[in-house]
């Protein structure tokens, strides 16, 4: 479960980048995103979001959703994209489920900040930033994924 604030620019790329290279690799993962806010429940990701993925031959749909308890039951990693989310969704949580809580890039090989910046305010650019970032992080986080679960290399 990947988790931003709006769930329409950087949770969705990640979950579909996610998606994306899972399937290429045979590897069966349930993903999806959400928002610590309610704004934008029901919408489709920002038309930004949708261009950076399909120019990255990425297809993906998906609705808005507000991040819940009830998926820290579902999902083995809630993966944060700021300091901002991991607040909000570590104050929702318990010391139990909020070991299932990290930081996007904490699993990023090149440099030392640990956000993914919003790029809601910014243009285009900023959101093939995030692309890139993510993409990096992603690559990572299936490494991380494949060496510490043994079930999912078959
Ligand atoms: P996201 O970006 O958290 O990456 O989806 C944002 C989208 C919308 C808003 C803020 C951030 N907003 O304030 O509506």
């Amino acid at each position: 479960m990947f988790v931003c604030l709006g769930n329409i620019c950087r949770s969705p790329m990640a979950e579909a980048l996610l998606a994306h290279k899972s399937s290429e690799k045979g590897l069966r993962l349930a993903t999806q995103s959400s928002g610590t806010a309610a704004y934008h429940i029901g919408e489709s990701p920002d038309h930004r979001t949708m261009q950076v993925l399909e120019a990255n031959g990425i297809k993906f749909k998906h609705k808005a959703q507000q991040f819940q308890y009830s998926h820290f039951e579902e999902f083995d990693y809630v993966i944060v994209m700021d300091e901002s989310n991991q607040r909000d969704v570590t104050n929702l949580g318990n010391d139990q489920v909020n070991s299932k809580v990290h930081l996007m890039r904490s699993f990023d090989i090149s440099g030392q900040d640990m956000t993914v910046a919003d790029p809601w305010y910014g243009d285009i650019h900023d959101f093939e930033e995030c692309y890139d970032t993510l993409d990096r992080c992603i690559d990572r986080f299936i490494h991380f994924l494949v060496e510490k679960h043994e079930s999912l290399k078959y």
